[in-house]
This record gives structure tokens, C-alpha cells and sequence, in this order.
């Protein structure tokens, strides 16, 4: 498999008033595209801002992050917010969808920001909805849904775009078991489709065993690389 993420001794650090919090220290991991990583941790140990790292959402400290064969590290404003459009898809604990846009409309979103025309946009993003198994319901917005739907449909925004990373912040932390499992079962079909990798934080060792490798975090460290056995 063809490396896609490489992570150098990467650290970050945030300035909090007079004592430095150090988020993540001298981390080193890679990932395969393709290739479903689940990265655990108590609370605190940084599984967060290094999903923020990956997806340039904020810059390191120190370290590399070559992505692609490109540099991550070290590239300005604008190379980031391009780099997040074309590469990147996000999943979070509490979806973020835009209250005001139905289903429908908050797919196509990302793809009316890079500039694809209406029509082709509303096309791509009903695809996306039928195979996350929500084509009768594009027109409800995020209140009229469940949990779990709400979810569904960040999925499909997340992926609407066929970024190469999917970074999923404890995806399944709002839900019940079984809409959980649905959800991670969905991620690994449509991101499969697409051949997008996919990496994400997560509590709960069952949810960590859903992937293909797990890296165990504490303390801004990693301390743990191990394949799942199937
Ligand atoms: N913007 C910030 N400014 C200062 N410190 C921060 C900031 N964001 C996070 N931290 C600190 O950095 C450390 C790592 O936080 P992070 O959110 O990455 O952890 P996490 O593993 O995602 O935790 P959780 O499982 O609770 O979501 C924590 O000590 C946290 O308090
Ligand atoms: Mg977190």
C-alpha cells in the first residue's frame, strides 16, 4: 500500500498563560491510504489537536507532516485552507451540520465552495445521500433528524469532495451502541468506495478495534502501534 500520511516528531504546544501546555510531544506514525487508523487515549492526551494538526486546521510547534509526499508543515494560510478542501474530510462528536440548510444542502456545500456549479453540486451530493441511505430525506434539516441520521449526513459532507483523509473526532461519542456501530460500519463503506483513508479518535477500545491499526496515546505521546486482528 502507498504511503499517504507521514508524521516526523511532530509536537505542538499551546501557549496558557504562564505555564505551556504541551499537547503533543515528538509523535511519529504514518498511515496507508486506504487505511482505517483509530487513535486512542484518555482524555487530554492530545488525540484532538493532532487530528487539528493533520487536517491544518492549526500549525505544529515542531516536527513534520508530509501528506501525499507534500509538506504540511510550515505552509501558509492559504496552501492550508486549499490543502483542507481537496484533501481533507471531517467528522465530529456533534456533527456541526448548519441548522438553517437542509440534508441536501449541507452536502453540497463543500463542493459549492470549490466552485462546482449548482447542478453538478446538488448531483454529487444526492449520490452521497443515497449511499449513506438517506435519499428520501434531503430535504429535512439537522432538527427534523435523529442523532444518528445527523451523522449520516456529516459523512456524506465529509466525504462529498472525495478527500484522501478522513478525520473523525470520536464520530460515534453522541450516539447510542448501535446507531455507533452503524455509523462505523457506514464510514468504512463509503470511505472504502472512495479508497479515503480514514483516521480517528476515539475513548472506547471496541470502537479503536474497528479499524485496520491503532495508535495508543498518553500524555501527548504515542506510546502503542499495534495491528488489529481480524
Ligand atoms: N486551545 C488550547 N489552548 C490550551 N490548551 C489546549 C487547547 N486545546 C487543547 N489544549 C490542551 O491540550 C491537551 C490535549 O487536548 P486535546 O483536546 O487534544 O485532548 P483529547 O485527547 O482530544 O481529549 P478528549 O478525549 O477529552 O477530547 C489538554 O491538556 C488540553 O487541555
Ligand atoms: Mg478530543
Amino acid at each position: 500500500m502507498a504511503l499517504l500520511v507521514d508524521v516526523k516528531n511532530l509536537s505542538k504546544i499551546y501557549p496558557a498563560g504562564s505555564e505551556n501546555v504541551q499537547a503533543v510531544r515528538g509523535v511519529n506514525f504514518h498511515v496507508d491510504e486506504g487505511q482505517i487508523t483509530s487513535l486512542m487515549g484518555p482524555s487530554g492526551c492530545g488525540k484532538s489537536t493532532l487530528l487539528h494538526l493533520l487536517g491544518g486546521m492549526q500549525s505544529p510547534t515542531s516536527g513534520e507532516i508530509w501528506v501525499s509526499g507534500e509538506a504540511l508543515h510550515g505552509r501558509g494560510d492559504e496552501a492550508l485552507s486549499q490543502y483542507r478542501q481537496s484533501t481533507i474530510g471531517f467528522v465530529f462528536q456533534f456533527f456541526h451540520l448548519l441548522p438553517h440548510l437542509d440534508a441536501v444542502e449541507n452536502v453540497e456545500l463543500p463542493l459549492l465552495i470549490q466552485g462546482l456549479s449548482a447542478l453538478e453540486a446538488r448531483d454529487k451530493a444526492r449520490d452521497l445521500l443515497n449511499r449513506v441511505g438517506l435519499g428520501n430525506k434531503e430535504k429535512r434539516r439537522p432538527s427534523q433528524l435523529s442523532g444518528g441520521e445527523q451523522q449520516r449526513v456529516a459523512i456524506a459532507r465529509a466525504l462529498v469532495h472525495g478527500p484522501k483523509l478522513l478525520l473523525a473526532d470520536e464520530p460515534t461519542g453522541n450516539l447510542d451502541m448501535a446507531n455507533g456501530k452503524a455509523i462505523l460500519d457506514l464510514i468504512r463503506k463509503v470511505s472504502s468506495q472512495q479508497n479515503c483513508a480514514v483516521l480517528m479518535a476515539t475513548h472506547s477500545r471496541e470502537a479503536a478495534e474497528w479499524g485496520d491499526m491503532v495508535i495508543m496515546m498518553r500524555d501527548g505521546q504515542v506510546h502503542g502501534i499495534y495491528p488489529v486482528r481480524k
